[in-house]
């Protein structure tokens, strides 16, 4: 039996997050340059919206560039950029025929402007499809997210629009860049590394983590299905005793539930 066969349709996860890691360990297995990995990378990227479309999971968020990436070699980061326009032109009808609405969260602004003005049409032309919702977390880190956050309200605390005493959690979330998107319930990292770097942190504070050594160019849709198989056995608590959640008591902790548009 697959993994997918194992799958039980009234708990797949709605929210998808991955950390794609590896892409660079993978080019130099083989003996390529870095961006041959990245260039793999993006077949993994479609392998695994194919994969949650056919569960149906309705969010699937990838990080594709992070705040601190700038900093890798000039040569690395025109690549990427490059690689972002080619791939949104070569897939717009791939992404059309499987009903996948594109959208992106960062810093969007300091992308240079044919990745941007490319990515904004891709968001365009895709934002009437309803099978799944693809983000790109694109020049993010989620301190730059949460500061933007900050700097935003209390703007809007300074200009008479806001009261301190009315910043809820539900007031908060939305001033983060991946509002409305709801949390993700499952965060997945390739690579075997085993850490955040700087990813939804807000976002995951109730996210089950699943790390695996595979290289992102090499995950597939059966390991995305194993990611699913194993949250799926996992106990979620949130914070209470496995006897109370057997009485149905309700977690106090507000975990974002989705909402289709914003
Ligand atoms: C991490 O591997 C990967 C990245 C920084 C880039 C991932 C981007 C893509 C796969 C392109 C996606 C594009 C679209 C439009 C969806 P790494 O370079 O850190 O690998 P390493 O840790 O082995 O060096």
């Amino acid at each position: 039996m697959t993994a997918k066969d194992s799958l039980d349709p009234r708990r797949i996860p709605r929210h998808i997050a991955i950390i794609m890691d590896g892409n660079g360990r993978w080019a130099r297995q083989r003996g390529l340059k870095r961006h041959m990995g990245h260039r793999k990378g993006v077949d993994a990227v479609r392998r695994a919206v194919e994969a949650c479309a056919e569960i149906g999971v309705e969010y699937l968020t990838v990080f594709a560039f992070s705040t601190e990436n700038w900093q890798r070699p000039a040569s690395e980061v025109n690549a990427l950029m490059d690689l972002m326009v080619r791939t949104l032109n070569s897939e717009m009808d791939s992404l059309q025929r499987n009903g996948v609405r594109l959208s992106a969260f960062g810093d969007l602004d300091s992308l240079p402007s044919r990745t941007r003005t490319r990515l904004f049409q891709a968001i365009e032309d895709t934002r009437h499809n309803t099978r799944i919702t693809l983000s790109l977390a694109l020049s993010y880190s989620a301190r730059w997210e949460i500061l933007q956050a900050v700097q935003k309200l209390a703007a809007d605390v300074e200009g008479g629009r806001l009261h301190p005493k009315d910043i809820t959690h539900t007031v908060f979330r939305q001033y983060l860049a991946t509002y409305p998107l709801p949390d993700p319930e499952l965060l997945i990292r390739t690579s075997g590394e085993q850490r955040i770097s700087n990813f939804l942190l807000w976002q995951i504070a109730y996210t089950e983590l699943y790390f695996t050594p595979v290289l992102w160019p090499d995950f597939t849709k059966e390991h995305l299905f194993e990611a699913v198989a194993e949250f799926q056995r996992r106990q979620r608590r949130f914070g209470l005793t496995d006897e109370q959640l057997r009485q149905g008591v309700s977690p106090a902790i507000t975990v974002d539930t989705a909402i289709k548009s914003p």
